[in-house]
């Protein structure tokens, strides 16, 4: 019988909030109602196949993308949560171009960003999706919050994470002290501690970009792409090619393993395709906190200052060898 000691999320995060005064008692309510959401959410992804709620809701969302019926489900189950949960003001969401204002929540102190379901087009393939959650603390708690309470900066995030519905589900979170992965034991219906202080290799062998968008890519990129395919047995080149297409996917694995996820800048899409707030964001409080890199080619990701909810940015995140490789390319070619 396996004498490791169980820990839930929930006794984590208590023990947690003993050690680290940042980490109070309104965090964790959160953190109980995010849990919550991720619990709903996964009970809806599993089913999906079995019930019609697949295909296409029929609506846009406000980047102009096909919405799927579970991403809508999603972004209501966070929304009712933290309604619910009393210590969130508001909720922006990759979902809704305005601001959800959490009822009774005026005086609350954090602010939540979230893409509720991450990686849709996946939905019906069956293959790996995911949500992506980051909070912020207000600026001014006597003062009524504003826009700029929203457009933080990413290094003023409380605390970032995701929900991973794979083979397994997992919740995977950082408050600034360390990465911690949490796997769903469906049968008790609890996130057990699985993860404990995950650290991605400095250096791995994957990189993971769409290579269809290839010739759109910087010269630099391009280099680097051509680099990761060369031989060399003693750089362990040619590395392995991932991509799955859904950003937590092919996050979790590169932070599991060692190695570089790219979305860089194309001649269509300048900025790339992912989202500071919801997407790019969390993710670097992540992969720094586990000892890796995050960059968008011109600067560290979270140092970026947001002036549009849904801004994207360009991004080179993972191993922090391979990230400073392919910054290094780019500066050659700038
Ligand atoms: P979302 O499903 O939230 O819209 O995000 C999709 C994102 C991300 O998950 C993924 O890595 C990326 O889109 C893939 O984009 P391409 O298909 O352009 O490679
Ligand atoms: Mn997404
Ligand atoms: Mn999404």
């Amino acid at each position: 019988m396996n004498q490791n000691p169980l820990i839930t999320l929930n006794q984590f995060i208590a023990d947690e909030q003993s050690k680290f005064p940042k980490v109070n008692g309104n965090l964790s309510s959160i953190f109980r109602n995010l849990q919550l959401a991720a619990k709903m959410i996964n009970r809806d992804v599993r089913k999906a196949g079995l019930v019609d709620i697949l295909g296409n809701f029929g609506e846009t969302n406000v980047q102009g993308e096909e919405q799927k019926k579970l991403d809508v489900i999603s972004n209501e189950i966070f929304m009712r949560l933290m309604d619910l949960s009393g210590n969130c003001v508001c909720v922006v969401s990759e979902e809704d171009e305005d601001i959800h204002w959490c009822p009774g929540g005026e005086n609350a102190k954090y602010i939540l960003a979230i893409d509720p379901l991450d990686g849709s087009s996946n939905i019906d393939v069956n293959a790996s999706i995911g949500s992506i959650f980051s909070i912020y603390k207000r600026l001014s708690p006597d003062k009524p919050v504003t826009k700029e309470d929203i457009l933080q900066a990413g290094i003023h995030q409380v605390a970032a994470g995701y929900i991973i519905y794979g083979t397994a589900t997992m919740f995977v979170y950082t408050t600034g002290n360390g990465v911690f992965g949490f796997t769903l034991d469906d049968s008790i219906q609890e996130f057990c501690l699985s993860h404990p202080n995950i650290m991605i290799p400095e250096m791995g062998s994957i990189f993971s970009v769409n290579e269809g968008n290839l010739k759109e890519f910087p010269a630099g990129v391009q280099a680097y792409v051509d680099y990761c395919k060369g031989n060399d047995k003693a750089e362990k080149r040619p590395y392995s090619a991932r991509y799955i297409g859904s950003l937590i996917a092919d996050f979790h694995r590169n932070l599991l393993k060692g190695g570089i996820y790219m979305y860089p800048p194309t001649e269509k899409a300048p900025n790339g395709k992912l989202r500071l707030l919801y997407e790019c964001n969390p993710m670097s409080f992540l992969v720094e906190q586990a000892g890796g890199k995050s960059h968008t080619g011109k600067h560290r990701v979270m140092e970026v200052t947001p002036e549009q909810f849904h801004q994207r940015v360009p991004i080179f995140i993972g191993s922090s060898r391979m990230v400073d490789q392919v910054l290094d390319m780019m500066n050659k070619d700038a």
